[in-house]
This record gives C-alpha cells, structure tokens and sequence, in this order.
C-alpha cells in the first residue's frame, strides 16, 4: 500500500500564492515511488494549478463540491467538472459536517458522485470532544463510516481512502489537544475492525486510513509508524512549505 501525504490548504492562498507555492514544492521534490503526494487548494485555483502541477510528483484534490453533476444549483461546482482536474476530493471534512452542517446523506452523495466521475473520495470521520468525554466515539466513527460508505459497491469500496480526524485535535479548533499515538491507534484499529466485520478482510486490506489533527514535522514521523495508518492529512503545516517537504522527506525515508 502506498503511503499518503494529504495537504488540505483549506481557505488559504489567493490564486497567484498557490501557484508560487506550487512551484517550490515542485522545485524541492522528487518523483518517490510508493508515495503519494497530494494537495487540496482552494477551488478557485485548481484550475490553474492543474496546468501547472507535474502529476507524477503531487496530485490535486478538491476540498468540496456538489453532488449532482450539472444543472440548476447556482453557486456549486460538481465533481463532474472537476473530474479533470482533481484525482482526489476531500469529503466530510468536519468543518463541512460542523460548519456547514453537512449530513451523513449529503456525505454519502458525495462520496457516490466521486466514484461515479473517477476521483478517489478522502472521507473525513472524527469524534468532538464531548463525544469522546461521553465515550461514544466507537459509535461516531461507526455511524460516519457507514452512513458515509453505504452507497457504495463492494468493487468501489476498493477506490476509497479514509481520513481519521478527531475534531478535538485539529489545530484551528479552540481548546485543541495533541492527540497520542495510542490515542490514534486506538480509532484506527477500531475503523479497520468496523471495515473487516462490514465488507471483508480483502476490501478493509485494500483501503488505506489516514491520519489527520495538528501533524507537523516533530510529530509526523510517530504518527506515520502508528499500525494502520497509511497516511497523513496535513492542514496547517501543510501550508509552510519547509514544514510540508520535512514530512515528505520523513515519509520517504520511512518507506525505504
Ligand atoms: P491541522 O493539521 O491544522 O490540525 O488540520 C487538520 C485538518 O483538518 C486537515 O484536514
């Protein structure tokens, strides 16, 4: 299994800082085998970025979009428009569920829509804080997971990546907590237990889980040996260039 390093730029850089960015880190890295880099900007700049990127080294994902592919829906942009563009697109991120009050059904339309237009869905699940304080976060991750995944055929279910992200540990959230890698492993194993018992050992072997909440270089390297994580999906450091290339680099030498 390839190992993910997953920049979500969230709503950061105007146009012209993504391309300048874009073009230091394709400057700094080098194509590695077994590694997929891949970076999430803001929707206004993919396009541009689509010209510029070199696919062998980084990919693009979406952050968002809507699940119809086309018609009367003024103000969204489909999957379908960004097939293109993207090979990955991040959904139910909790900061779309929270936020924006995305539901696990508008998740699973989305999840369906990426499949549907050939773009690997990164489904985002976590517990909050109370959540996990009430001791319900094997229930939250069990009802994102498969209110996310549902719609899927047990063939495609092969096409998707999971993105464990405990809310409480993202760096933006008030109150944040570093989250250990005990913590981490915890969930992860629980995620490819809920995985095994639903859809089988060969599906669950085939979908990597990733792992998202304050990663920086100092913590990525323990996060990355955790068992079951295949990845990381990087929000704040992502966006220091320095910082996103020192995880690179420590994912690479891992591997090798
Ligand atoms: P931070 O790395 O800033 O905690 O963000 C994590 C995240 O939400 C990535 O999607």
């Amino acid at each position: 299994m390839k190992t993910y390093i997953v920049g979500n730029w969230k709503m950061n850089l105007t146009v012209g800082e993504s391309s300048i960015y874009l073009h230091k880190l394709l400057k700094r890295l080098k194509q590695a085998r077994g590694l997929e880099v891949v970076v999430a900007p803001s929707l206004i700049a993919i396009q541009s970025l689509s010209l510029q990127v070199d696919r062998h080294k980084i990919k693009l994902a979406a952050q968002n979009f809507y699940h119809q592919d086309y018609g009367a829906y003024t103000g969204e942009v489909s999957i379908s428009q960004l097939r293109t563009l993207v090979d990955y697109a991040i959904v139910g991120h909790s900061e779309r569920r929270y936020i924006f009050k995305e539901t696990d059904k508008d998740i699973r339309a989305k999840v369906a829509a990426a499949i549907r237009n050939g773009v690997t869905p990164i489904l985002c699940i976590g517990e909050t804080a109370s959540e996990r304080d009430f001791g319900e976060t094997k229930d939250v991750l069990r009802d994102q997971l498969f209110g996310g995944l549902s719609d899927v055929s047990a063939e495609d279910l092969k096409k998707v990546i999971i993105a464990y992200e405990p809310v409480w540990a993202i760096s933006s959230v008030k109150g944040a907590r570093l989250a250990s890698p005990d913590d981490i492993a915890t969930s992860v194993d629980l995620i490819h237990k809920q995985l095994k018992a639903r859809f089988g050992k060969e599906v669950e072997e085939q979908i990597p889980v990733l792992y998202g909440g304050s990663v920086n270089p100092s913590n990525a390297g323990a996060y990355l040996t955790i068992p079951g994580v295949n990845g990381l999906l990087i929000g704040g450091s992502s966006l220091i260039a320095d910082h996103f290339v020192d995880i690179i680099d420590l994912a690479k030498r891992l591997r090798s």
